[in-house]
């Protein structure tokens, strides 16, 4: 049983609903233009480092006919996943150590994962399950935009509620996360020097603005609840003295930034995410 990042890290919500909408219908052609795998394969896919599921999700509705393997080794994350997410075999497992044959998958995958990994592990173990010419897709968190509506600011007592809490980055530091950073260029220089070939390079853009007209009321709700759950799951980590009340002024805060949205009183708050996705094929 290991909880460690569900636990410690980022929960079940705050990756499932960001990642749900990152990877929405809405952003698909963007994914395709980058990927170029044909939509009607039968291709095998392996996701490591899934998470609760919601890439794995978005595969499955992306190529139907594939049949899609994903493996965390957060128990929490597995869990959640197998009963939440159709159409995907989730399994516990490290992505140091894959659990599967040398030549098994078309094409392998893994979102935010890199930076955790040892990349001479990260690498080869997805060098060896690929078989000869499989891709290999990276898709890798780069700096974007947040910009929030004055009504979700962090009020007086939230601020003083995390300086009590314990250090953040000393956490991260402790559990080894993060600890293999690359910029974007080192990705795909990396992947090359661990014997990927054809590499390529691309960005998604998303932008989550829930007052543009382009996004659904219930779409742009979602982006206003996933922001929620992200905030209550972070004080939560930490449920150290006054946790109950930030989580009231949490809710609150969210509860009116909803009644903003449906009374058509815009705030423009917004967040852009880039994923930079590199692709390349495992050459033997
Ligand atoms: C930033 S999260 C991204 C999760 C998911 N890809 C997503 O975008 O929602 C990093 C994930 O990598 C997983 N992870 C880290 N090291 C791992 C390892 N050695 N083997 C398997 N999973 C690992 C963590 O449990 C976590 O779920």
């Amino acid at each position: 049983m290991n909880n460690l990042w569900s636990e410690h890290v980022q929960g079940i919500m705050t990756l499932y609903l960001s990642r749900k909408l990152r990877f929405h219908d809405y952003f698909a052609e963007q994914y395709h233009n980058i990927f170029k795998l044909d939509k009607n394969d039968k291709m095998k896919i392996l996701e490591i480092g899934c998470g609760p599921g919601a890439l794995a999700e978005a595969l499955h509705r992306w190529y139907p006919n594939a049949s899609i393997t994903a493996i965390d080794r957060d128990t929490n994350f597995i869990e959640f996943a197998k009963k939440n997410v159709a159409g995907v075999e989730f399994l516990e497992g490290d992505a140091g150590a894959l659990l599967f044959e040398d030549n098994t998958f078309d094409m392998v995958i893994s979102n935010t994962v890199q930076e955790h990994i040892e990349p001479s592990a990260f690498w080869g173990e997805q060098k060896r399950v690929l078989k000869q010419e499989g891709v290999c897709l990276c898709l890798s968190a780069r700096k974007g935009i947040n910009c929030k509506s004055d009504c979700l600011e962090m009020t007086e007592d939230e601020k003083q509620y995390w300086d009590d809490c314990p250090d953040w980055r000393e956490q991260m530091d402790r559990l080894q996360i993060c600890k293999y950073p690359m910029t974007e260029a080192q990705i795909p220089k990396s992947m090359e020097e661990h014997g990927f070939s054809n590499v390529t390079t691309g960005y998604a853009i998303i932008d989550l603005t829930p007052d543009d007209p382009k996004y659904s009321e219930n779409m742009a709700c979602q982006m206003i609840e996933a922001m929620r759950q992200n905030d209550l799951e972070a004080v939560g980590q930490n449920q150290i003295s006054g946790y109950e009340k930030i989580k009231d002024i949490i809710n609150r805060k969210y509860d009116k930034r909803l009644e903003m949205y449906k009374a058509g009183y815009k705030q423009w708050d917004t967040s852009v995410s880039v994923t930079m996705i590199i692709r390349c094929n495992a050459s033997k």
